[in-house]
């Protein structure tokens, strides 16, 4: 993917010219973790995690991080380790969410997927891997050891159980056993309650993190901690939803994934229980309310805003 270098438009930054020099900073501190894996690394490993965490995605998570952290105040410089970690994660969560044995796909970031590449075995041992060294990138960190313990926190209970591991067994139960999902426990929840779930914590809870991360490590105040969190869960739902909305109305071309496949496999989605058009209201609604999370925070927050509307605009 071809990336711009820092542009100045009248003082203030383009988003996407901006988001192109974070990811560039980002890729570029990511291809010195892979060098820095060590002789004790066997080769093929290092092949299958560097294919995938330099593969040409779009750096959303790492970006948020960077652009939180610029949005209070510091340089974004500070959160370069953070959002490494957080497209760490996120690259294991792709390449185990590609799997036969979950979405069974052959094609991300317009490439073959991992296990396509190299074979299952390999796919499952780098998303292993590049999970601890999330947190090794997080520990070994410049960061104050104080920001270090909290972001490891954050990101271990995002990635986790209760997190996007726990709404990706539920976005699986609700294919093949909803009524597992259901629950024999308690009270049946409504399917959109049920739907609304799975995205905040397959993909909202990483997302929240990302703006998290960034804001520990600018050094924010609580309250300034939890306005981002807020309006890291609005966006956050709302890029599932336009997730599943490209799954329905993309192509292939553009995305550089498989789309028509969540019906076929009878997911639950935003489109397929709402239908088109009432789930891109509810993603309008959800950035608004992300957006006016933000009303506290001054001009130099314009990156997140403007972020949050290229969400709604998505064509990948
Ligand atoms: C894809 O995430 C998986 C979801 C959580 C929807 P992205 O759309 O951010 O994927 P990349 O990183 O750009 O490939
Ligand atoms: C994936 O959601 C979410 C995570 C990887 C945690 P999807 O399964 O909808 O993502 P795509 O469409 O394959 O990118
Ligand atoms: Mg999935
Ligand atoms: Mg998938
Ligand atoms: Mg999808």
């Amino acid at each position: 993917m071809e990336r711009a270098s820092e542009p100045q438009v009248g003082g203030k930054f383009a988003l996407t010219d901006h988001w192109k020099f974070l990811a560039n900073a980002v890729d570029a501190a990511l291809e010195a973790n892979i060098g820095e894996l060590g002789d004790g690394c066997p080769e093929r490993l290092r092949a299958a995690i560097g294919y995938s965490l330099l593969s040409p995605g779009k750096r959303l998570r790492p970006v948020l991080c960077l652009l939180t952290c610029e949005a209070l105040g510091a340089s974004h410089q500070v959160a370069l380790s953070s959002a490494c970690a957080l497209e760490m994660i996120h690259c294991y969560s792709l390449i185990h969410d590609d799997l036969p044995a979950m979405d069974d796909d052959d094609l991300r970031r317009g490439r073959k997927t991992c296990h396509r590449e190299f074979d299952e075995a390999t796919a499952i041992l780098a998303g292993d891997a590049l999970q601890p060294l999330a947190f090794e990138t997080i520990l070994t960190s410049s960061m104050p050891d104080s920001v270090k313990v909290q972001s490891a926190l954050v990101l271990s209970r995002a990635a986790g159980s209760v997190g996007m591991v726990g709404g990706q067994m539920d976005d699986l139960l609700g294919e093949k056993r909803p009524e597992m999902l259901l629950g024999p426990k308690g009270p049946e929840r409504e399917p959109g309650e049920q739907l609304s779930s799975i995205h905040r914590r397959k993909t909202g809870a990483m997302i929240e993190a990302s703006v998290v991360l960034g804001a520990l490590a600018a050094g924010a105040t609580t309250e300034c901690l939890n306005q981002v969190a807020k309006y890291g869960q609005g966006i956050g739902i709302a890029f599932q939803i336009t997730d599943d909305l490209l799954d329905v109305e993309s192509t292939v071309e553009k995305t550089g994934k498989a789309t028509g496949k969540d019906a076929q496999r009878g997911k639950l989605t935003f489109p397929g229980l709402y239908g088109v058009e009432e789930s891109r209201r509810m993603a309008d609604w959800h950035v608004s309310e992300a957006i006016n999370a933000l009303e506290e925070l001054g001009q130099e927050a314009d990156g997140l805003r403007q972020l949050a509307m290229y969400i709604l605009k998505r064509n990948t």
